[in-house]
């Protein structure tokens, strides 16, 4: 916990001073897909500080990726093998970073033996430290973290997010939004999905859905939003493990309305 914490303050306070200032601008697998010399230095940067500590453990990195779906699917169940797995978003919120809208964050979990057991989230901009542990709950600089009460998807507010895979995930994420939209008191798409779980976590948001994520966009939020009381599932209401991509993450009290709204939009992915 002490090494994702270091880890993730260190590249974050690193990734601020770089608002604005990045260098390289490129793109992976669509024009909308971005990464820049910042993703990249930030991702190194925790590489070392993790190996320093634990030069035995394995690190899925998403700059370690090739991009793409199948790309990130066969690094996964590779990675999997490990006893100990570190998976690590270095900036998740890329687009928002490059435009300087200021929504991204850092995210670092630590599996055993496939279970996420350690999940820090950063975000730099407010200087906020989103931590959990399996079993020992979940806190924001030291006080718990809680998810909403919100009984009804009709008084919610829900986080829906559009990822650059626009051939697959775009059209099952807007027949999902749409449906979404009139049943909500109002949706948010602000670009993090890490920031989305951790605004799950901390009762700011009541639920979030999307199709088409990676395993480090959603390990260490899927832990924190758990051990603040909420439930992870995929798409079709199944139990959340590192290898699910179709995402439904809520306060519990509205799980099964967001289930089944997506399940009748034919828009779960799977
Ligand atoms: C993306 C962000 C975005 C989400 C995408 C992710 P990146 O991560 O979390 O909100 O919609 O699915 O890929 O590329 O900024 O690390
Ligand atoms: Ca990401
Ligand atoms: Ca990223």
């Amino acid at each position: 916990m002490a090494v994702a914490i270091n880890c993730a303050a260190k590249a974050g306070e690193w990734i601020k001073s770089r608002l604005g200032g990045y260098h390289d601008l490129n793109t992976k697998q669509s024009p909308q897909d971005l990464v820049t010399d910042v993703d990249k230095g930030a991702e190194a940067m925790i590489r070392k500080l993790i190996l320093t500590h634990f030069p035995d453990h394995a690190i899925l990195g998403e700059e370690g990726v090739a991009p793409g779906a199948a790309a990130s699917a066969a690094a996964l169940k590779q990675a999997s093998e490990s006893e100990y797995l570190w998976i690590v978003d270095p900036v998740d919120g890329t687009t928002n970073f490059v435009h300087g809208f200021p929504f991204f964050c850092v995210s670092i979990a630590l599996a055993y033996k496939g279970e996420v057991i350690i999940g820090v989230i950063y975000d730099p901009m407010r200087d906020e430290m989103f931590v959990a542990e399996k079993g020992k709950g979940a806190y924001i600089h030291g006080q718990p973290s809680k998810v909403s009460s919100d009984a009804a998807l009709s008084g919610s507010i829900v986080a829906v997010g559009f990822n650059p895979d626009r051939e697959f995930a775009l059209p099952v994420n807007m027949r999902g939004l749409n449906a979404l939209s009139g049943e909500v008191r109002s949706l948010r798409a602000a670009g993090s999905a890490a920031l989305h779980l951790a605004y799950v976590a901390a009762g700011r948001l009541s639920g979030y859905y999307e199709v088409g994520l990676n395993a480090w966009d959603v390990a260490a939020g899927a832990l924190i939003v758990k051990e603040s009381g909420g439930i992870v599932t995929d798409t079709t209401g199944n139990p959340y493990h590192i290898g699910v991509r179709h995402l439904i993450a809520s306060n519990g009290k509205i799980h099964e309305e967001l289930l089944g709204v997506v399940r009748a939009a034919d828009a779960t992915g799977l």
